[in-house]
């Protein structure tokens, strides 16, 4: 089968030099394991966290988290699963329902098991989620980290009608994010380096926009917007040079939903926002199979379609890695193995 090798990590991304596609034996589906045939993948800004060796990962690896295809066979023991079944592998296998395994021996896909850059995988029947009808591969294969992680932000700072929702850029959270508490009925607030992606922004569905490089301190502006109240839930995507402005913006006993670590992980942040609004600040490692089930049944629901910026063929997976290493984008890069549809 095709399959792509990161063979050794780069500091930039954006020549990932060490991406090799090669021709390596197909999986066999174990005991309790369906083998997929996948059709599509999709980079999370994870992927290139394990290609720069930001995020520790065992190599060679078959990279790439999020995914898609249909079952090719199933293994023995399974049942409710056959060939041709549409379906979508979760990025973290074991974590059904309840609670998240412990961090010795937690199974990844594309970081600590064969992720979504091959034809064939084999995973657990457990992790598979199947794909909703109005979605085509390529946008399904965009749901399991960005959109279970959306939800779940969305479902933890309980948002309803009335709700103000502040998200940090227009990278694939933010936009699930966007259509998760549009649908919900909530006002959103959204900000971005650029005016263009503001404007996509708006166009699908964001009430204000802010552009966080002409307005630097853009959680006094989200006051502004909020008449002082702030924001009832913060996607905080943006890591150590946001973590201290989404405090400042956000309501009293408002979420911060901690996501991300675009801009580092390294903090040093007064306490006094967290204590003297009694803040929950919350967490977040995607979700669990049953999360990506509800998030896929959120879309499904709703008529939503995942943001694509762009889909590269099989043969430049190092160019999707570009692409996103760039940040040019708006939503989600994918990767076209044989879509089909
Ligand atoms: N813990 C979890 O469960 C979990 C799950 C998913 C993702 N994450 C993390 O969350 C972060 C976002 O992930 P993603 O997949 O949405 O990334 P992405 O698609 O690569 O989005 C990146 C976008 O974020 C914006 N951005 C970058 N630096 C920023 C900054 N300093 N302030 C505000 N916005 C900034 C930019 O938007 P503009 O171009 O519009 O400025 C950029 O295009 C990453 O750190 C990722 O690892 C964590």
């Amino acid at each position: 089968m095709r399959a792509y090798h990161l063979e050794a990590t780069r500091p930039d991304a954006v020549r990932l030099d060490t991406l090799r596609l090669v021709d390596a034996p197909p999986p066999r589906p174990a005991a309790g394991e369906v083998l997929v045939r996948l059709r599509a993948a999709s980079l999370n800004y994870v992927d290139l966290a394990v290609a720069t060796g930001a995020f520790p990962a065992p190599l060679p690896l078959i990279p790439v988290t999020d995914g898609a295809g249909e079952v090719l066979e199933t293994g023995p023991g399974v049942t409710g699963l056959k060939t041709g079944d549409r379906v979508i592998p979760h990025f973290l296998p074991d974590w059904s329902a309840d609670s998240l395994p412990p961090v010795t021996g937690r199974r990844m896909r594309g970081i600590t098991m064969p992720g979504s850059l091959a034809d064939l995988v084999a995973v657990p029947a457990a992790s598979l989620v199947p794909v909703p009808e109005h979605l085509s591969f390529t946008e399904a294969a965009t749901l399991p980290i960005a959109a279970t992680t959306a939800w779940r932000a969305v479902r933890t700072g309980a948002v309803r009608p009335g709700s103000t929702v502040l998200l940090l850029g227009t990278g694939g959270v933010s936009l699930f994010a966007l259509q998760f508490a549009k649908a919900s009925g909530a006002r959103v607030i959204i900000t971005s380096s650029s005016d263009a992606k503001l404007e996509r922004a708006k166009a699908l569905g964001a009430d204000e926009t802010i552009n966080y490089r002409a307005i630097p301190d853009w959680d006094a502006r989200v006051l502004e917007l909020t008449g002082g109240a702030g924001a009832d839930l913060v996607v905080e995507t943006g890591g150590a040079q946001t973590f201290a402005r989404s405090l400042n913006a956000a309501a009293i006993e408002g979420t911060v939903f901690t996501v991300g670590f675009l801009s580092g992980d390294g903090l040093q942040t007064s306490l006094f926002p967290i204590i003297l609004k009694m803040l929950k600040v919350v967490g977040s490692n995607t979700g669990s199979v049953a999360d990506l089930r509800e998030a896929v049944g959120a879309v499904a629901s709703a008529g939503l379609r995942p943001v694509i910026d762009r889909v590269h063929g099989f043969e430049d997976a190092a160019g999707a890695y570009a692409t996103l290493a760039r940040g040019g984008h708006f939503g989600k890069i994918a990767i076209s193995l044989d879509d089909g549809r």
